[in-house]
């Protein structure tokens, strides 16, 4: 192959990114500060513990730089859905106690290794971790509403009594009693009410089987905040610590989402964008590519109600999303390619926030960020505040 020397008229100049521009692309810019304020304004607020849920990547943002940030600012406890979850977090020198609630028999061997914590709902799940080798703390969960996971009531007697025997045998430790909230988002404080009632039953009745539970935890963000259950050890912390407010904390987005535009152009009046032509232009205008599409997160079903944040004005997406890039019109202003986009951030200089996002998609901000592809790199930074 003859390579061809471009002239050095037509050779673009290396130059590095500013501060605070993407180096490739796009990126996912995450405050660890926010992180840090968010689980502070917790332990503030609640007299109970902070275990920081850091599932599903710390949902989007990345679970070791925002596990630690969290322990750092007080966090005593980390949980996760999944087993390799917890492990890459003890495999990164996390330390803090764990807690995993959704794993496979297999991995229970390298759950006990490490010493994470294991929810346990029924008594086949008992038996599965008596028979590791291992020794394990485990948290029984009941089932007092959720109707997802953990004991049914009926069960739990039994549940309680045979982790009792197994825990005379030294076969396992009952780290936990637990369970989840139904409307943790505050939507129903009786039906919470009820489950805390429940729970304490629970308590009791594992307390008469002769456990002696060191850590019994229910509540979520919103649950944290709305429920007074003082007898409980711990509040389990997701969406607030990424800075998703349910109930008006003054928290903080910790994520904001940058590109930068890629190509512009000047289209005529009459002329079409993207597939389909859903969009029409009523007027010339300049549209501009942003280089993030479906396929990094930003979601389809937003098309045509979104706008993004270019030179300090909203600019409209305007025609199909689509799995790597979107349009937006410019209008008339003489944007150029490599000019800085915020899809989203906390919304303090005028640009969406994942909330807006999410209303556009019909959706939580929970699920732009876990929806954020690995296509898009995360960035960790301390903003001076
Ligand atoms: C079992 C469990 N506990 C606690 C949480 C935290 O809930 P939230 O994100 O509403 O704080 C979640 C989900 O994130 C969860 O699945």
């Amino acid at each position: 192959m003859n390579l061809v020397q471009i002239p050095s008229r037509h050779r673009p100049a290396a130059r590095r990114p500013a501060v605070g521009e993407p180096a490739g692309l796009s990126e996912a810019v995450v405050d660890l500060s926010a992180v840090r304020d968010n689980v502070r304004t917790f332990r503030r607020l609640v007299p109970q513990g902070v275990l920081a849920v850091v599932k599903a990547d710390a949902f989007g943002h990345g679970a070791v730089p925002v596990a630690r940030a969290a322990v750092d600012a007080g966090a005593t406890w980390l949980g996760v859905a999944r087993a390799d979850e917890a492990l890459q977090l003890r495999a990164d020198g996390l330390t803090v106690p764990i807690l995993t609630w959704l794993y496979d028999a297999a991995e229970l061997m390298l759950l006990g290794d490490v010493d994470v914590d294991v929810s346990i709902s029924t008594i086949a799940e008992l038996h599965h971790v008596v028979s590791n080798p291992s020794v394990h703390h485990v948290h029984l969960k009941l089932d007092t509403g959720l109707h997802r996971s953990g004991s049914a009531p009926g069960q739990w007697i039994e549940l309680t009594r045979t982790a009792a025997h197994y825990e005379a045998l030294g076969a396992l430790t009952v780290r936990g009693i637990w369970s989840h909230l139904s409307h943790g988002d505050a939507a129903d404080a009786v039906q919470s009410r009820r489950q805390l009632e429940l729970l304490r039953t629970g308590v009791v009745l594992a307390r008469r089987a002769g456990l002696r539970p060191g850590v019994v935890h229910l509540a979520n963000s919103a649950g944290a905040i709305t429920l007074d259950a003082p007898d409980c050890d711990l509040v389990r912390i997701g969406a607030g610590l990424y800075g998703i407010d349910e109930v008006g904390l003054g928290l903080r987005p910790a994520m904001r989402l940058m590109s930068k535009l890629a190509q512009v152009r000047r289209i005529r009046a009459g002329e079409g964008v993207s597939y389909g032509h859903d969009f029409v232009a009523d007027r010339d205008t300049t549209v501009a590519l942003v280089p993030l599409g479906y396929a990094d997160g930003i979601p389809r079903v937003a098309s045509g109600q979104a706008s993004v944040l270019c030179r300090a004005v909203r600019m409209p997406v305007i025609g199909r999303i689509a799995m790597d890039q979107f349009v937006v019109d410019a209008g008339d202003l003489p944007v150029e390619p490599g000019e800085l986009v915020t899809i989203f951030g906390d919304g303090s200089h005028g640009e969406p926030t994942a909330q807006d996002w999410a209303d556009w998609a019909g959706t939580i901000p929970h699920e732009i960020y876990c929806g954020l592809g690995s296509r898009v790199p995360r960035r960790y930074e301390e903003a001076a505040r």
